[in-house]
């Protein structure tokens, strides 16, 4: 029985997943690694310590004996996307790898910005982030002079797993389109932005589509790890790429939307096409000659979270007296409170904002607290204020002519009936549950088994594999009365935008 492995190099761990070819999942093993603040704002971790986790979890995969070593036929890589790893003529790495969340490179993303102004909206699918790869790469040209000289080539984190297991320095177009550097359009490095900036293009990585085979696994590697030399190692994707294959997201209208410590909405577009402000991300899908769009915004689940370990010490006391998840207390607080939580909203940006305010001064809000308000109010605001960011995204996508058809909600937030309930009358569509929940690294092993040729296709794969379960329907009547709330909650972030500014600067 053939088996596809995923490998999801993340920031806390690294997901080791193997399926066999209808997508049954037959194991996983996920081993963590640190990550370094060396400054406020910044965020690095060690690449060789994606390496070890990486081999840590196949071996043990291996070692449980559910998996047999000579059955897999094939390993997917996914990961965190946006990060910068740099490695010098003896292959060897130079710094450690600055992550997507570290925020030292607003000053190079703003030069960007104002460099290239529309151009880079139309070019690489959204604006310069400070998160993403180019500013990177010039704030190391900026900063770290002697490390940059050194540079022979730089990669995305999956990539550097890719390299170790293959000896092949290749990225793919997914992860490519983060870095401000990739032509989405044609799907290829823009080579007017690179010269613009005057970077060499030699540093710059091959790039294949997600589904290609990016090296065969190195002999070496494979007798470590107990596993067949010359397995197929296929390109992958980026986390959220992969995710969306993992959720089956493969056709324009058909939105996933992750409800992480992060909120992600993102569906699959036929043609190249962006959103004029560059709130979005259009980047290229996981499927050659697809491209998708996405919504991301920074604390979705992280909002829940926030309450949970400031206010909810009580429901966390109730939760272990009976043995429960804190959350579960929590939200049956929540369904006590009527929809729109009698006139209370709240604005999710504990962390600032991405899609659609990329605003790092914003910050969370409860607007219309009386007296009658309680901790269920307050609990289920939170929980409508979410959905109504990822409307934000929604919308966007309806801006440029996409035509939801249903929603297939994963990550931990999908959990609560309440929650999937809220966004599918706030979104106005149909939300499913999908029968696998495993995201990215679900995805990067589906990738896996079409490179290695058990699908014709990703579509293929995924109509074959991917399956969604208990719809929710939306109610019209409640629908119409959260877009009245949803109208105020937009206008709340306009009102408000000045002050936060000024905010910032007394604190
Ligand atoms: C995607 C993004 C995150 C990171 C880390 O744009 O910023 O999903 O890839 O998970």
């Amino acid at each position: 029985m053939p088996v596809f492995i995923g490998v999801d190099v993340g920031t806390t761990g690294c997901k080791v997943l193997a399926i066999d070819e209808s997508g049954r999942v037959l194991d996983s093993v996920t081993e963590e690694y640190p990550l370094y603040t060396p400054k406020p704002g910044w965020s690095e971790q060690n690449p060789d310590d994606w390496w070890a986790a990486s081999k840590a979890a196949v071996t043990k995969i291996i070692k449980r004996g559910k998996v047999s070593s000579e059955d897999i036929e094939g390993i997917g890589l996914t990961g965190q996307m946006h990060g910068l790893v740099v490695i010098d003529e003896r292959a060897e790495v130079i710094r450690p790898a600055i992550l997507w969340n570290d925020q030292r490179t607003a000053e190079e993303a703003d030069f960007m910005n104002k460099l290239f102004g529309r151009e880079i909206i139309e070019r690489t699918g959204s604006v310069v982030q400070t998160g993403f790869t180019a500013p990177k790469i010039l704030w190391l040209r900026n900063r770290e002079k002697e490390n940059f000289q050194k540079i022979r080539k730089f990669m995305l984190p999956k990539d550097y797993v890719g390299f170790k297991l293959t000896g092949e320095v290749k990225t793919d177009v997914n992860d490519a389109s983060g870095t401000s550097l990739f032509d989405v359009r044609k799907r290829s490095w823009s080579e007017e932005i690179i010269s613009e900036l005057k970077l060499e293009l030699s540093i710059f990585p091959e790039v294949l589509e997600s589904p290609e085979i990016r090296g065969e696994l190195d002999s070496e590697v494979a007798k470590e790890l107990g596993l067949k030399p010359g397995i197929p190692v296929v390109a992958g994707a980026g986390d959220q790429g992969a995710a969306g294959v993992g959720a089956g997201a493969t056709v324009e209208g058909v939105l996933s939307v992750n409800v992480g410590t992060s909120g992600v909405v993102f569906t699959s577009s036929d043609a190249y096409r962006f959103d004029p402000l560059g709130r979005l991300h259009a980047f290229c899908h996981a499927i050659p000659s697809k491209w998708h769009l996405m919504g991301v915004m920074l604390a979705a689940g992280g909002s829940l979270r926030w309450f949970r370990d400031a206010l909810c010490q009580p429901e966390k006391v109730v939760a272990s007296m009976i043995g429960d998840d804190p959350y579960n207390v929590m939200v049956r607080e929540a369904e006590r409170a009527p929809v729109g939580s009698e006139g209370l909203i709240f604005l999710p940006y504990l962390s600032g904002e991405r899609t659609p305010h990329a605003d790092p001064y914003a910050r969370g809000v409860f607007f219309g607290l009386s007296l009658k308000h309680g901790k269920g109010h307050m609990i289920r605001a939170v929980l409508e204020g979410v959905a109504f960011g990822l409307r934000n995204s929604l919308e966007l996508m309806m801006e440029l002519g996409i035509k939801p058809k249903e929603v297939r909600i994963l990550g931990g937030g999908s959990r609560s009936p309440l929650w999937r309930k809220i966004i599918s009358d706030v979104f106005g569509l149909k939300v499913y549950l999908l029968e696998v929940d495993e995201g990215s690294s679900y995805g990067a092993a589906i990738l896996a088994s079409v490179g290695a040729g058990a699908y014709k296709t990703v579509e293929s794969a995924v109509d074959k594999i991917i399956k969604t379960r208990d719809p929710i329907e939306p109610d019209q009547d409640i629908h119409r009365k959260y877009l009245e709330y949803y109208r105020i909650y937009n206008k709340l972030y306009q009102d408000l935008k000045d002050d936060f500014k000024d905010l910032a600067k007394i604190i």
